[in-house]
């Protein structure tokens, strides 16, 4: 799924960004993928083809007359063997020749002669984006089904900032990724809960957990891929957002993510577009400190020892699981013995249809993991796998529930 296993043709057009273009060579090949590097004269001003020849291990070719293609057709053998093509940087000239069909170059020529999907990471200065003519021509671009990728905006070549410049290559590869992956979870709504909770004792101390959030991010990105449109309450982590998720709210306390949850929940219901899943990942403190000090709680007298008082925060997934109607409720356990009986229990004290077991201890903080999926009648096991492939695997396991009757 995504890019792994892809056969992809990377076009490298003129502009500054295509140095950036061999880093996104690697990011690609790190996501699986086999890359054919195809540059424009333009681009070969920029980097040589000799970087990504070294990079790909693959011949470069700039060349529409390239003698090294047995029968003479570059164009249609390249186009053939390819999953997807993609231009980055795509310039505004390139971006010009490919919304008037023409064939002035051998990538120019591929992409008229394509029957894959064609994407483009537009980069250039932010008077030409903004230029009417670009702005027509990928207008053009979308209308003809080629997928625009960026630009992204910030600090450019020429001194200006502003709109135009590439994406960066990590999250030109997770755009790809969403683009070529099955969309079981398209017109879906889902909410996320992610990473730790912080509950405060005064000002300096608090008590957490070691969470990282990055199953939870990993299923919030996995969810877009999918096709979903994802919101994520995100606890203190310091992880990206993932690409695509349509907003993120970030909480301290189990009771400022309780009342973030239910707010999208009633807003989203409001508007007559519910959510449709609810993914409690979050690792959220059963207690917080009975009492808070407005100031740092001194230590006065060694002998003296403080004594924290403890209060129950809200149970987030079991109050939502509780709306009427109810999203379909997905809940994370952490059991260290009987994960089928404990797993089950759980199910039934929350209310909720499906719940997903760590498989061993010491999770947190991993970027591997393994799993035990419950619902009422069944349980799948999830091998051991990096946590974004894992997420993967969860969202099919969740998409193909939706549809059953609950
Ligand atoms: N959860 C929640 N709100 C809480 C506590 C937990 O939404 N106040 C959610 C978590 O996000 C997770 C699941 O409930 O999806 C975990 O349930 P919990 O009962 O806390 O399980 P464990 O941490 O495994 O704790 P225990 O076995 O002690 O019950």
């Amino acid at each position: 799924m995504g890019v792994s296993g892809k056969r992809i043709v990377l076009g490298v057009t003129g502009g500054v960004a295509a140095y950036k273009a061999a880093v996104l060579t690697r990011e690609l090949q790190r996501a699986g993928a086999q890359v054919q590097v195809v540059m424009t004269e333009a681009g070969t001003r920029f980097v040589g083809p000799a970087t990504f020849q070294a990079l790909t291990g693959e011949p470069v070719f700039v060349d529409q007359w390239d003698a090294r293609i047995v029968n003479g057709m570059a164009h249609i053998e390249l186009s053939r063997a390819a999953d997807a093509i993609v231009i980055a940087p795509a310039s505004a000239d390139f971006i010009a020749s490919l919304a008037q069909g023409r064939a002035g170059d051998l990538l120019a020529t591929l992409c008229l002669a394509r029957e894959c999907p064609l994407a483009v990471a537009p980069a250039m200065n932010r008077q030409m984006w903004e230029n009417p003519a670009t702005q027509r021509n990928i207008q053009q671009l979308r209308n003809d089904g080629i997928e625009v990728v960026g630009p992204d905006s910030g600090d450019q070549a020429c001194g200006e900032t502003g709109m135009g410049r590439m994406l960066e290559p990590e999250a030109i590869v997770e755009a790809l990724a969403s683009w070529l992956s099955p969309k079981p979870l398209l017109g879906k709504r889902v909410l996320i809960t992610a990473g730790p909770t912080f509950e405060p004792i005064d000002p300096v101390r608090g008590i957490t957990n070691r969470s990282s959030g990055k199953m939870g991010f990993a299923l919030a990105g996995a969810c877009v891929q999918a096709g979903a449109e994802v919101t994520l309450v995100a606890g203190p982590v310091s992880l990206d957002t993932p690409w695509g998720v349509r907003q993120r709210i970030n909480v301290q306390t189990a009771q400022q993510m309780h009342d973030a949850v239910h707010r999208q929940l009633d807003a989203a219901a409001h508007a007559a577009h519910p959510h449709d899943v609810f993914i409690a990942v979050a690792a959220v403190a059963d207690w917080r400190p009975a009492s808070y000090s407005d100031a740092k709680i001194k230590k006065t007298d060694a002998q003296s020892v403080p004594q924290l008082q403890f209060t129950q925060n809200p149970d987030i997934l079991a109050s939502v699981a509780a709306r009427k109607p109810a999203p379909y409720c997905v809940g994370f356990a952490a059991e260290s013995d009987s994960l089928e009986r404990h797993g089950r229990d759980k199910l039934i004290r929350k209310g909720i249809p499906l719940l997903v077991a760590n498989i061993g201890h010491e999770t947190f903080g991993r970027d591997d993991n393994e799993l035990l999926v419950l619902d009422g009648s069944s349980q799948t096991r999830l091998a051991r796998a990096p946590k974004h492939e894992l997420a993967r695997e969860l969202v099919h396991e969740i998409a193909r529930r939706l549809d059953l009757p609950r």
